[in-house]
């Protein structure tokens, strides 16, 4: 009897696993990043604002609740995805709907991971339940309320998977089309694919216009079609000016279109009124970290890239302390803003010191790979640039390329190191050596 039992025990628990792999939820999606990736997008997460009235809020909770889990924060997890499941009935309006599929599946995958079967039993048959009252309108394509979830959280988690998103996207909006949210977030998807600085096609250009007017609260929508047409070489002030009126008034979020109204002026204005337009929404919000961490930026760019004037003190001073205080503020995605550090006291004359502490800092921690070859690199810079040290320079690179990491670190290494061996540097029969003996990743 027992054994019969404890076969069929075992049986059920195996149908129940085959269940859980067949969910469509953020835990059968492939989300698989490392640790350090995960405490990054963490707190990349946190920035997004949950103000009320944001369309995606339950999609937000869904994805915070999934990564607090990979974090091994459960009671976080199961109390964001509650969150989630609130939001979307004041969201939809709705007690229920397909939307809760994918949040059904997390907590059936949390339950099941807590040892809670039972539990874990009925959200599946809550699933099924969903499932059968709410099909998809095209036969063998997954419901478009989980194409769109599952495309803005490729979205979200990663800049490689977002081709993947705008499949996704395109196959929800062509079964429902009248989500403007979807729309929106489908040619945003789309713009972001394209590479950087690079213009957008005409037709892309257009849809993005489109998008925009059936959408016009979307700010963060509207300052990426401004971005455009400044591209185009159109006058971009005017509406510029307007736009930062109506963000300033909105509720802080990395959504806002803070940031890339921020980058519009400092291309196409100037930095200076950038810079006008971060400090006066500071002084509205003095705590907000995302403000500062944007601010920070503002800065950087001056200093470094707009090198026409020596800055004087008091930007230099601004600078370093907005950078010291974002540092402590992100305690997981600190690295590029100590990489920033150290590069603005490299282009201090006093500041040589404090930027080669940094790096010996840096190049002392534990970090992974991925993060090892990109301190490296920007090392390998600095010692170029700014110490003319030209040998450990080289040394560096190599450093770089020898992380059997794909990156566009590695890339520009084994570019740089070409380079100097066609130059016929005095180190041109090492670096060929090196070359040769370099195992793809
Ligand atoms: C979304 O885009 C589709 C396809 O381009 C279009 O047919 C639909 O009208 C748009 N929906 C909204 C609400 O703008």
């Amino acid at each position: 009897m027992l054994f019969l039992f404890s076969i069929s025990a075992a049986q059920s628990q195996t149908s129940l696993e085959s269940k859980l792999e067949a969910l469509q939820c953020h835990f059968t999606w492939d989300l698989d990043p490392s640790k350090s990736i995960l405490l990054r997008r963490k707190e990349k997460f946190e920035d997004i604002g949950t103000e009320e009235g944001n369309s995606w809020l339950g999609h937000i909770y869904n994805l915070r609740g999934f990564v607090q889990y990979k974090l091994g924060f459960t009671e976080d997890a199961q109390s964001f995805f509650n969150k989630a499941a609130e939001a979307f009935r004041k969201i939809r309006n709705a007690d229920e709907g397909p939307w809760l599929v994918v949040n059904y599946g997390n907590l059936a995958w949390l339950h099941h991971h807590l040892g809670d079967q039972a539990e874990s039993q009925a959200y599946l048959s809550k699933v099924d339940a969903l499932m059968n009252k709410y099909p998809s309108p095209s036969q063998d394509q997954l419901h478009p309320e989980i194409y769109a979830e599952k495309a803005w959280t490729l979205m979200k988690f990663s800049r490689e998977q977002k081709k993947r998103a705008a499949d996704y996207f395109q196959r929800a909006i062509r079964m429902q089309p009248d989500m403007v949210e979807w729309n929106t977030s489908y040619v945003l998807g789309l713009e972001g694919s394209v590479q950087y600085k690079k213009k957008v096609e005409a037709d892309l250009l257009e849809k993005m216009r489109i998008a925009k007017e059936q959408d016009p609260e979307n700010l963060y929508l509207a300052v990426h079609y401004l971005h455009q047409c400044a591209q185009n070489g159109e006058r971009i002030e005017e509406e510029a000016r307007e736009l930062a009126r109506k963000v300033l008034k909105n509720p802080v979020s990395s959504y806002s279109g803070i940031k890339p109204l921020l980058k519009v002026y400092s291309y196409y204005v100037s930095i200076d009124v950038a810079i006008d337009l971060i400090e006066e929404a500071l002084k509205t919000h003095p705590d907000e970290r995302y403000l500062k961490r944007c601010a920070a930026l503002c800065y950087k760019w001056k200093i470094i890239y707009v090198s026409d004037s020596r800055p004087n003190p008091s930007v230099i001073d601004r600078a370093i302390s907005l950078h010291k205080e974002v540092i402590a503020l992100y305690p997981h995605s600190f690295l590029m803003k100590k990489i920033d550090l150290a590069n603005i006291y490299a282009q201090l004359n006093y500041g040589q010191a404090e930027a080669e502490q940094i790096y010996q800092e840096l190049l002392e921690s534990d970090l992974e790979p991925a993060d090892k070859q990109m301190v490296y690199y920007c090392y390998a810079k600095h010692l170029y640039l700014y110490c003319r040290d030209y040998q450990r320079s080289i040394q560096y690179h190599m450093k770089v390329a020898a992380i059997p990491h794909q990156s566009s670190y590695r890339w520009n290494s084994i570019t740089t190191l070409k380079k100097i061996r066609d130059r016929g540097s005095h180190m041109c029969r090492e670096i060929e050596e090196f070359l040769e003996n370099l195992q793809e990743p």
